[in-house]
């Protein structure tokens, strides 16, 4: 039977490949687009693929758009970027949709508030490194001992680590193996992505080891060792389709066209420890994530208000870890209440972060 598709984050770099998995996929039919203001790709969109419904979030009531997008669809890709993305996971919840979860910060800022949704099998990761895990358990028997997440290094990975500290955005958005959206190739640069996906690891497989290696063609999608010591990994070449399509069509599997390849052309696959030196940023967030609670809300505000301010040329990119460590240092963690709770702690991070920001400016 087929099933209707709501992509949130239509015009976004998930979001449009997730318009072409659904356009190759007789299986999948699109139900409705939603942007946050892309007024005119959202049209062009509209006009190419006919969705029933389409909209941008930020040109109304953001949660009446956001059920209306949901309304009649069998499942729900979230790819809007940002904590700006938790609202919509909550809501497939809420109406019991199976939730294609590209948006990490969901998991990053609310996982407490997701729990139903994760216990219940209804969250399908769409990043790479986990829907790697997600297929690699599938029919496994053998207890998992652990997990290893695979990181490129970023665009910075073989920046001497004294030139960091200035590296221009252009250099930055220069990712070496993925094309993805800006905030996310910042944040490979700086490893918060990866810090971000150690703990959406942990929401999605808890109490299972997590380890994280740099792995730099980006072929191996990341490992589990099970019990009796033998490895499982995904491997290929970097496309965001196949995940994408297979969180769309879980648990049938995707009949999508990908070209065929052949491991001679992979070259060496190394595996290296990460250099603590060149990733400050990935070990607040990831001590943030320790912490628990709010912590990693206010990490994730102060990161994207950092990221914002470095591609607007106001801050140098050393600057986004500073922010993030001072933002984390004045916040009190609580325990998560409820939405409005995540929804106070990031608005109090982001002008903390403002802060930060206008002082580094001013000096
Ligand atoms: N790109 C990848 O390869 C990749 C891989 C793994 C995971 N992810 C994750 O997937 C998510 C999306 O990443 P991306 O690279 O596709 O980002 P992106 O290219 O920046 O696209 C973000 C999308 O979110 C929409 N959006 C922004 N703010 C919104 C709001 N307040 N309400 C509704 N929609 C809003 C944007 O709409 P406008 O165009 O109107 O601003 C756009 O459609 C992120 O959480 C990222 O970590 C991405």
């Amino acid at each position: 039977m087929s099933r209707r598709v709501a992509v949130l984050g239509s015009t976004g770099s998930i979001g449009t490949q997730a318009l072409e998995v659904i356009e190759e996929s007789p299986e999948l039919i699109l139900h409705s687009i939603v942007c946050g203001s892309s007024t005119e790709k959202l049209k062009k969109q509209s006009d190419r693929y006919s969705p029933l419904f389409a909209a941008c979030a930020r040109s109304g009531n953001k949660k009446d758009i956001l059920a209306r997008a949901l309304d009649g669809a069998d499942t729900v890709l979230n790819a809007i970027v940002g904590s700006a993305g938790l609202e919509a996971s909550l809501l497939a919840q809420e109406m019991q949709l199976p939730l294609a979860l590209a948006n990490k910060e969901s998991l990053v800022v609310g996982s407490h508030l997701l729990q139903s949704h994760l216990t219940s099998g209804k969250v399908i990761p769409v990043d790479s490194e986990h829907s790697t895990i997600y297929r690699c358990i599938q029919g496994e028997a053998r207890k998992i001992n652990g997990i290893t997440l695979t990181a490129s290094g970023g665009s910075l990975r073989d920046t001497p680590v004294n030139e960091i500290y200035n590296a221009l955005p252009e250099k930055v958005l220069a990712h070496p193996t993925w094309e993805m959206g800006g905030r996310i190739t910042v944040d490979s640069a700086t490893m918060v992505n990866k810090a971000f996906e150690v703990l959406e690891a942990r929401a999605l497989f808890p109490e299972v080891p997590i380890d994280v290696v740099i792995h730099r063609s980006s072929i191996v999608h990341s490992f589990i060792e099970s019990a009796d010591g033998a490895w499982k990994a995904l491997m290929g070449l970097p496309d965001m389709k196949v995940p994408i399509a297979w969180a769309l069509l879980f648990p049938d599997l995707p009949t999508l066209s990908i070209a065929s390849e052949n491991p001679l052309d992979w070259g060496n696959l190394s595996f290296q420890r990460m250099e603590k030196e060149r990733y400050p940023a990935f070990y607040s967030v990831l001590s943030a994530g320790d912490t628990g609670g709010t912590a990693p809300a206010a990490a994730n505000a102060a990161d994207e208000i950092a990221i914002q301010a470095f591609l607007e040329r106001k801050i140098p990119f050393g600057a986004i870890a500073t922010i993030i460590e001072k933002v984390l240092s004045i916040t009190k963690s609580e325990p998560v209440e409820d939405f409005s709770h995540i929804l106070h702690v990031d608005s109090e991070a982001r002008v903390n972060a403002r802060k930060a920001v206008e002082l580094i400016c001013s000096q």
